[in-house]
């Protein structure tokens, strides 16, 4: 397989990622859309993205930052889910490109100070949001319990979800446990996740093990090497319920290197470079195409790409820095180039 010196694949999707607000969202926006073809916007944005008036503009806002590198990237957008939105709010967030709610336990990561902190608070959008067809994207952590345990607490509260809006779907973002991973392949189809490149590459020694790295600290924490094996077993293994979301998080190096550092891995730019090495030397390449530009579609019900992006083998040194950002594999060489 290392002989082969040039790789054809989808033109990727990502199904989880965050470009900020204000005079840094134009670089984050053109890393993202110079690698994928379409992005799902995360809402935790300060105020958080909530109507549609809102939304509509961020969108433009990306759109425009995305023309200069890509003039066809699609931004896909999201709201953050809260009590009380009201079905006339969900269909104009519809018409202006929503395709999804985030559900945000409060506390849990970034901007989720105003997430929900009563479970049931939100039913009644949730269900609206499964007689409308809007995904429900969900960050699995539980507030307030031991941090390696957050994940697979949370679990309890997403299988409850399955069960009570059996036609809704949901998809447990950045999975980190093989308890959810199991949870995941159990549920019906209804119920998806994505993964994370950072969470195929390290368990917990890769953010505190051997130093404390803090661009590898991120939401949910990385956990034990045998969660580590099922996240890759999940994602090498063509089960469409399992696509990627990158959680391409950026935060400025200085707000990482400080004693209260952000949570937040920027892994935009080294994707798809990153999943082309790992997959190739778990011997499964051929099963990166649906991964990265294929099931994730499928299960939002867009139509899957036609387009293809082109890699060849030409080592090259991931910056140090990106836009301000230390991104993920920073200083390191990648035998796989997007060109
Ligand atoms: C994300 C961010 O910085 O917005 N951080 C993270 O560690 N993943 C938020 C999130 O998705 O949890
Ligand atoms: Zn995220």
């Amino acid at each position: 397989m290392e002989s082969k010196k040039e790789i054809i694949l989808p033109l990727p999707d990502d199904f989880h990622s965050h470009v900020r607000q204000g005079e840094v969202l134009a670089g984050f926006v053109q890393d993202l859309a110079s690698q994928f073809g379409r992005a799902l916007i995360m809402p935790n944005t300060t105020p958080p993205m909530v109507c549609a008036s809102q939304i509509e503009q961020y969108k433009k806002e990306i759109l425009d930052a995305a023309k200069e590198v890509n003039p066809n990237f699609e931004a896909l957008m999201t709201f953050k889910l809260k009590p009380g939105i009201t079905e006339e709010e969900l269909l104009l967030m519809k018409s202006c490109g929503v395709i999804a709610g985030k559900y945000y336990p409060a506390g849990v990561t970034t901007n989720s100070e105003d997430g929900v902190s009563d479970f049931e608070s939100v039913f009644p959008v949730i269900a609206l949001m499964e007689k409308l067809g809007i995904v429900l994207c969900v960050h699995g952590e539980e507030p307030g319990v031991f941090c390696l345990d957050r994940e697979s607490v949370f679990a309890e509260k997403v299988e409850i979800l399955a069960k009570q809006f059996p036609k809704l779907k949901i998809v447990f973002e950045h999975l980190s446990t093989a308890k959810a991973v199991d949870l995941v392949k159990r549920l019906p189809s209804n119920v998806a996740a994505t993964i994370t490149v950072h969470h195929l590459l390290m368990s917990l020694d890769g953010v505190i093990g051997d130093a404390l790295r803090p661009h590898h600290f991120c939401k949910p924490l990385p956990k034990r090497p045998e969660d580590l094996l099922a996240l890759r077993e999940a994602a090498f293994s063509g089960n469409p319920k399992f696509f990627l979301g990158t959680d391409s998080a950026p935060h400025l190096k200085e707000k990482k290197e400080s004693c209260c550092g952000a949570a937040g891995v920027y892994s935009a730019k080294v994707a798809i470079p990153i999943l082309v090495r790992e997959f190739l030397a778990a011997n499964v390449l051929d099963k990166l195409p649906d991964f990265i530009g294929g099931f994730g579609a499928d299960f939002y019900n867009l139509p899957r790409t036609q387009k293809t992006i082109k890699l060849v083998y030409e080592p090259w040194v991931v910056p140090a820095e990106i836009n301000g950002v230390v991104p993920l594999a920073a200083n390191e060489s990648l035998e796989w180039k997007l060109v």
